[in-house]
């Protein structure tokens, strides 16, 4: 006989037709057995299937009892809906076995069959007619599967306990749930030796990966948080001889989690739990935060206990503060740091969220472990601590501090020194952990001992030079004595390695030891970051640019440097002058790649892209207001005023326009990409020996080949320009006689009617006058042709500081001079470079 699951009818009133066996006591509708040859299909055509309010579904195969909480299985999925579990929950019935309450009786998960293989619509649940109880999905394929046929199985049962059992013709239990447990124990329901209780990987992926398992050994009851080795955050001991031959368990019974350990019952447990007394359906759930909690129905599901924390308190879990991440009042979390302010190694991964934790500014590297080094922090305690019998042993008993760092230093695998002693501090405890996760404060009067941490980290700033590079330090002391400054200094040995053959090595080796760098990531890391290059936000000077997550969360833009002879040159060049320079009006260099032939440079991410989009916007629907923009171009003066004025070495970015402009998300602006920059030594303007930048940007004096900061004024004058007026500096849609901007505005100055030449999308631009002509006088300053008459960048702005100014007499002859043919300018490069530094297709392709 098959019965197949897929009537639409009111089922109670089949099960009065068809059966009075479902009428115990009168009063039940429930349907709490099924015999062989039985299907059911997970379709929402399906008995029983009932929509939540907090947005999951069931569709409910076997259930048994009516009134109130009880126990049903059958499909369950939340959310999207995509996929599905076969699993067993609490739900809440009326007197007909109907599910109820849909807006606050949430079905509660206690146990399912395919967490790591969720199965789609349409997949089907088989009592076979040989036993096997299989979970096959739509494609036919076997989701999971009980392996009972040639069992003699008779038909299955879902108890009154919310065990799901497959039983043969004598009423024998051959299959159930309860020894299949995952992250749920149930009132009733026995953990076993040997068997886990494991999280889920959070609240909404229930995939069997969590951090965190309880299991019971002989030795009582312990939690883990997975690493390699297993580190026990919480136990429950029983010590003593064994008296029962039954295996070792723990059972959740009214009012306790009790270890039967040493005994079985009935006898008395050797050790209890205490859990609040149930008054009504309860179960326990390991969280994927390794708490595990108890949930009770009352007039909705609400927590009643939180049973591993122990008198430490919140700061016991190993990943309250997540790693590294130091947990201090019972919850709030900071990361490590230097005692007096010394060389900071960790940041946090996100300053709004704390408890996600810190990462290491410079990730530890076994390669350069010369470079270790021990950042000490006193007071502070582990999780580990209180070893017992081959649980968290610590790697060394009765030494001295000094000993247990060295233990850390010597293997590349420890990732901290912990030392916990009493009041001889060279008999302690040493542990040396594989990885670090939430670290915590050491309360001497309520541990009563006393403990140290020490942290390892990768020291970048270290003078010490490993030896192998020595050569090339030598070399760059030699070339540099007198004769040549340091940047070319630094080019001069770039040329020098290239030269020599091996250069891809000898320059990879070269850039590992300049300091302070900002992180390095391997190519693989970077292809995964950003789904091997998927989505491409722009395209750059040097190659295109495309948008990442890092392994933490963070979003990042990563630059895919192409042509390989130039960039050598302008990656070394983009490393060492971003890496060292942090301004709010800068974007951040988070990190790069030099691996192999692979260049890359990892930014942070600006999430509302570049200038260009917002003020020359291809439908006019949005349009920034005068405040934004004024903003933004103060933003702008101040980042250049920076790179001009504060920087070690003064840097000239050599390519200002709209595109090189990005935004955040509360519209600051910052300046980007400096692949076009050279360094310029102070007071001194330095032949340019490549011919750069972009069309309609650049400054008359690009002719002659002088190049000073002042190119980058000229630049932010045309860019001011464009923020005001809403249009590119030359647009070929324009009448012949507006197509370029600084013609027009020569001719509006003169005419004085510059509000003419205003954005006219947004009406709050005209309200703002008297600001907007100020803005676009200093713009006509900037402009000036005579480039030694241009103002300074931080003279831009005082002057928006309304401190000083503009200057009177000006010039209106601007020279929006028209590109250089391109074979003029080949002329003028130093024939050295020339191989190395081609013109941008940009400027090739330039309007004439
Ligand atoms: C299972 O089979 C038995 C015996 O044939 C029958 O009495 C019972 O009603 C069946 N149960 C269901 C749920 O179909
Ligand atoms: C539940 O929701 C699904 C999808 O929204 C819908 O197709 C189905 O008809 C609903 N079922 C019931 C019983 O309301
Ligand atoms: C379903 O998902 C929502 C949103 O994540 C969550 O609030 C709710 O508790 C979930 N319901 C069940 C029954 O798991
Ligand atoms: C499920 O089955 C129904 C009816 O047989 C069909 O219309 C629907 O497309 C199927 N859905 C999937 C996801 O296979
Ligand atoms: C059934 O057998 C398969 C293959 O041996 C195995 O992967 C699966 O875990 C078994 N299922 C159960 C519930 O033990
Ligand atoms: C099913 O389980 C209930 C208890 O929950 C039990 O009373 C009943 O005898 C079981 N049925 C079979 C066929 O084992
Ligand atoms: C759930 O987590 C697992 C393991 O981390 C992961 O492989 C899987 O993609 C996640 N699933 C979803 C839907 O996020
Ligand atoms: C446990 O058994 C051993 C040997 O059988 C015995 O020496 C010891 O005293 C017992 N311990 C306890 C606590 O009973
Ligand atoms: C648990 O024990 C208390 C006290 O004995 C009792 O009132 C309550 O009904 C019990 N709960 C259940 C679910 O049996
Ligand atoms: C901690 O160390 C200090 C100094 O070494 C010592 O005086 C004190 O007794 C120690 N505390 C404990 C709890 O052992
Ligand atoms: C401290 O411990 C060391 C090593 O066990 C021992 O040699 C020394 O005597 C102890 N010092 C004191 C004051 O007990
Ligand atoms: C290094 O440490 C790891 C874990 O911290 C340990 O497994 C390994 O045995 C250690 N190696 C040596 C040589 O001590």
């Amino acid at each position: 006989m098959k019965i197949t699951w897929s009537f639409s009818r009111p089922v109670p009133l089949i099960l009065i037709i068809s059966s009075s066996l479902y009428l115990i006591n009168g009063e039940s509708f429930d349907y709490p057995e099924a015999n062989l040859s039985t299907s059911w299909t997970n379709s929402p055509s399906a008995p029983h299937s009932v929509n939540f309010s907090d947005g999951s579904t069931v569709r409910s195969i076997l259930l048994r009892g009516s009134f109130g909480p009880r126990y049903a299985c059958g499909f369950f999925c939340n959310g999207s809906c995509d996929t599905y579990l076969f699993a067993i929950f609490i739900v809440q019935t009326d007197s007909a076995s109907y599910i109820t309450m849909p807006s606050i009786g949430f079905p509660q998960v206690v146990w399912s069959a395919n967490r790591d293989r969720p199965v789609r619509l349409n997949a089907t649940l088989l009592l076979k007619s040989d036993g096997d109880l299989v979970l096959q999905d739509v494609d036919g394929t076997v989701a999971w599967s009980t392996n009972t046929s040639a069992k003699s199985i008779a038909g299955l049962n879902l108890t009154e306990t919310g065990n799901l059992v497959l039983f043969d013709e004598k009423g024998t239990t051959i299959w159930q749930s309860f020894d299949h447990p995952t992250d749920v124990l149930v009132p009733g329901q026995s953990l076993v030796i040997g068997n886990y209780l494991t999280a889920s990987v959070s609240n909404t992926n229930w995939t069997n990966g969590g951090l965190y398992s309880l299991s019971v050994t002989s030795e009582g009851l312990f939690a883990y948080v997975g690493s390699n080795p297993p580190q026990a955050y919480y136990f429950k001991l029983v010590s003593g001889n064994k008296t029962s031959n039954v295996p070792s368990y723990v059972k959740f019974l009214n009012g306790s989690l009790a270890l039967f350990v040493l005994s079985a019952e009935p006898s008395e447990p050797d050790e209890v739990i205490s859990v609040p007394q149930a008054s009504s359906a309860q179960y326990m759930k390991l969280g994927s935060d390794g708490h595990l909690r108890v949930y009770q129905w009352g007039d909705k599901w609400a927590e009643v206990a939180d049973l591993l924390t122990g008198y430490l308190g919140e700061c016991n879990y190993p990943l309250v503060c997540g790693t590294y991440g130091i947990c201090s009042n019972n919850g709030q979390c900071s990361c490590p740091a230097s005692a007096n302010g010394g060389t900071s190694y960790f940041r946090q991964k996100d300053y709004r969220q704390p408890s996600l934790g810190c990462s290491e500014i410079t990730p530890l590297t076994c390669v350069e472990q010369q470079n270790h080094e021990l950042l000490e922090l006193d007071d502070i305690r582990y999780f580990i601590y209180d070893g017992y019998n081959g649980i968290n042993n610590p790697d060394m008993t009765g030494v001295d501090m000094e000993s247990c760092k060295q233990g850390c230093l010597r293997n590349c695998s420890c990732k901290a020194a912990l030392f916990q002693y009493g009041y001889n501090s060279s008999n302690g405890d040493c542990y040396l952990p594989s990885e670090v996760f939430s670290l915590m404060n050491n309360v001497e009067e309520t541990t009563h001992y006393n403990s140290s941490a020490f942290l390892k980290v990768q020291n970048v700033q270290s003078g010490t030079v490993p030896k192998k590079k020595t050569s090339h330090m030598a070399l760059i002391a030699g070339l540099s004595v007198g004769v040549l400054s340091t940047v070319a200094c630094i080019l001069g040995i770039l040329m020098y390695l290239y030269k020599r053959g091996n250069s891809e090595e000898a320059e990879e080796d070269y850039l590992d030891q300049v300091p302070g760098l900002p992180t390095r990531f391997s190519y693989e890391v970077l292809k995964s970051a950003t789904s091997d290059f998927s989505k491409k936000l722009g395209e750059g000077g040097f190659g295109s640019v495309y948008e990442g997550t890092l392994g933490d969360g963070t979003k990042v833009a990563v630059k895919l440097l192409e042509g390989l002879g130039q960039v050598k040159k302008s990656f070394l060049v983009e490393v060492e002058i971003i890496g060292s320079i942090h301004h709010v009006n800068l974007v951040r260099l988070i990190g790069f790649c030099a691996d192999k032939s692979h260049r890359l440079l990892v930014y942070e991410f600006m999430c509302n892209g570049s200038l260009d989009k917002w003020i020359f916007p291809k439908n006019q629907a949005f349009s920034l207001d005068w405040k934004h923009r004024w903003k933004i171009i103060f933003d702008i003066a101040r980042g250049l005023a920076y790179l001009h004025e504060d920087c070690r070495q003064k840097i000239i970015h050599l390519d200002i326009k709209p595109q090189n402009i990005l935004l955040d998300e509360s519209f600051n602006a910052k300046v980007s990409d400096f692949g076009l920059s050279k360094l310029i030594d102070k007071d001194q303007s330095q032949v340019m020996t490549a011919m750069r930048g972009t069309p309609g940007y650049l400054a008359p004096e690009w002719l002659s080949s002088i190049i000073t900061e002042k190119v980058d004024v000229y630049g932010f004058g045309v860019v001011v320009l464009e923020i005001v007026c809403g249009r590119k500096n030359l647009d070929r849609y324009q009448p012949e006689e507006g197509m370029h901007l600084l013609s027009l505005f020569k001719q509006k100055l003169e005419e004085d009617r510059l509000m003419d030449m205003v954005d006219k999308h947004n009406e709050d631009m005209q309200y703002n006058e008297r600001e907007i002509v100020k803005v676009m006088r200093l713009a006509a300053w900037c402009l000036q042709s005579d480039f030694t008459k241009r103002p300074s960048m931080s003279m831009v702005v005082k002057v928006m500081e309304g401190v000083m100014d503009v200057e009177e007499n000006l010039d209106y002859g601007f020279s929006f001079s028209q590109l250089p043919k391109p074979m003029e300018a080949v002329g003028r490069i130093d024939a050295k470079f020339a191989a190395t530094s081609p013109l941008l297709p940009s400027v090739l392709s330039g309007p004439r």
